[in-house]
């Protein structure tokens, strides 16, 4: 089957190393004994219920193969990692890089590359003979010029419904809204129930839902135009995408502090609706203390969000080498357990995502993994803007700031023009 894979695309760095510090847990102490030798600084943002779950499986097949090597948790709290990218340029810009991070595949990686900031791979990547098992498109996303610069742990997919099986049936909703125009139907009936109709977390969650409005309104192959050379931001389309994205987020129920609590709100029954990638899956279904321990299809279920059934909006988490790791053997011995078929068969299931290798044991992703798995294989593609895959990391901050302050004014011809000049100012 052909895939659609969107090409990655060259970056400026200006914005993604502008960007200002604001703190973390993850600062190195001063000094470099043997055993801060030992230490393998491992950068991201997977703190919070459910995602913690996942690295903690690959940390202990770390630990367990590596005694030599003390793991240490740099993860920088906040979904998607708003705050630990902001943090991780400053480290960048100022040399000094924790020993591996987390990088999306794509536009986003990309611009860590232009920069200069990472080492190429490709000696681990003969040596483990990674392009054996990895898709080779998505080998295309973290390469350039024949050097590939990070290993792919998973496969996400950012446009999922979730939706309360009973506040749906109470609200007299008999199945998954398919269209836009039905799930603004659906969402006006259960605000007739007085539950609330589609929950949202912090801001990054409303770009979050903005990539699945975009893709589900304008089709998928017009949403993959908008990343290209040709793309034409001031189309009627745009402006009409633009529009049911408003007329959605008046139906949103009161900003949360982050997609966690959004995603409690509809498998405690409290919300109908919520759109967020499929770490929220592992958030569902984890036992207790990680998850919630809830049961699919009956406290929680999904489907495609709406307008989007056939497509895979995907992202993929990756780790790196950068340049000037302070313990590059300890990094590489991190980066062979994410590469590992034991390291991703171990993290992914409890993540709520698929492997990026294509030999994993099937048999261990099950319920809404299964799905998510035959999907992949058989879906068109398209790439998410916030989970940095077609927009680079200036970009996508430009998305944010307007989308932040559309929520504001709620003037959608001023939203457009600020998408327009994001398009333009980007340098992609
Ligand atoms: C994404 C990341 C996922 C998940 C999510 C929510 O950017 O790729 O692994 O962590 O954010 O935090």
């Amino acid at each position: 089957m052909r895939r659609r894979w969107l090409a990655a695309v060259a970056v400026s760095v200006a914005g993604l190393l502008t960007l200002t510090a604001c703190g973390g847990s993850g600062d190195k102490a001063a000094g470099g004994g043997q055993s801060e030798q030992k230490k393998v600084e491992v950068f991201s943002w997977w703190t919070g219920p459910g995602e913690a779950d996942g690295l903690k499986a690959m940390r202990e097949i770390f630990e367990k193969g590596n005694p030599g090597f003390t793991f240490y948790d740099a993860a920088v709290a906040g979904g998607s990692g708003d705050q630990a990218r902001a943090l991780l340029a400053s480290k960048l810009q100022a040399n000094q890089p924790p020993d591996t991070f987390q990088g999306h595949a794509g536009a986003e990686l990309q611009g860590y590359i232009k920069a200069g900031k990472l080492e190429p791979l490709n000696f681990l990547y003969d040596e483990l003979k990674l392009k054996d098992v990895l898709p080779q498109e998505l080998i295309d996303q973290i390469s350039v010029q024949g050097q590939v610069y990070s290993v792919p742990v998973n496969i996400h997919r950012s446009n999922v419904l979730w939706f309360n099986p009973s506040v749906l049936k109470d609200a007299g909703i008999s199945e998954a809204p398919k269209t836009i125009e039905e799930f603004i139907a659906d969402l006006g009936k259960v605000k007739e129930t007085g539950k609330i109709p589609l929950s949202i977390g912090s801001q990054w969650t409303a770009v979050h839902l903005l990539e699945s409005v975009l893709l589900g309104s304008l089709g998928t192959d017009a949403y993959n135009q908008l990343w290209t050379a040709n793309a034409d931001w001031s189309g009627a389309n745009v402006t009409k995408a633009l529009e049911n994205f408003k007329t959605i987020l008046s139906y949103a129920g009161t900003p949360q502090e982050d997609w966690q609590p959004a995603a409690k709100q509809v498998a405690d029954g409290e919300a109908a609706f919520n759109i967020m990638g499929d770490w929220a899956y592992g958030y569902f279904h984890n036992p207790a203390p990680g998850g919630l321990g809830k049961t699919s299809k009956t406290d929680f279920d999904w489907a495609a969000s709406p307008g989007t059934d056939g497509t895979f909006m995907w992202l993929s988490d990756s780790f790196t080498l950068p340049k000037g790791a302070p313990n590059k053997d300890g990094a590489v011995a991190w980066l062979k357990v994410a590469a590992s078929k034991e390291g991703q068969d171990a993290f992914n299931p409890k993540k709520g995502s698929i492997p990026a290798r294509k030999d994993a044991d099937k048999s261990l992703y099950q319920d809404y993994l299964a799905w998510d798995l035959e999907q992949w294989s058989s879906d068109k593609l398209a790439g998410s803007i916030q989970h940095g895959v077609v927009a680079n990391d200036a970009w996508r901050t430009e998305i944010n700031d307007a989308v932040g302050l559309f929520q504001q004014d709620q003037d959608v011809a001023k939203f457009q023009q600020a998408l327009i000049a994001a398009a333009k100012n980007s340098g992609q």
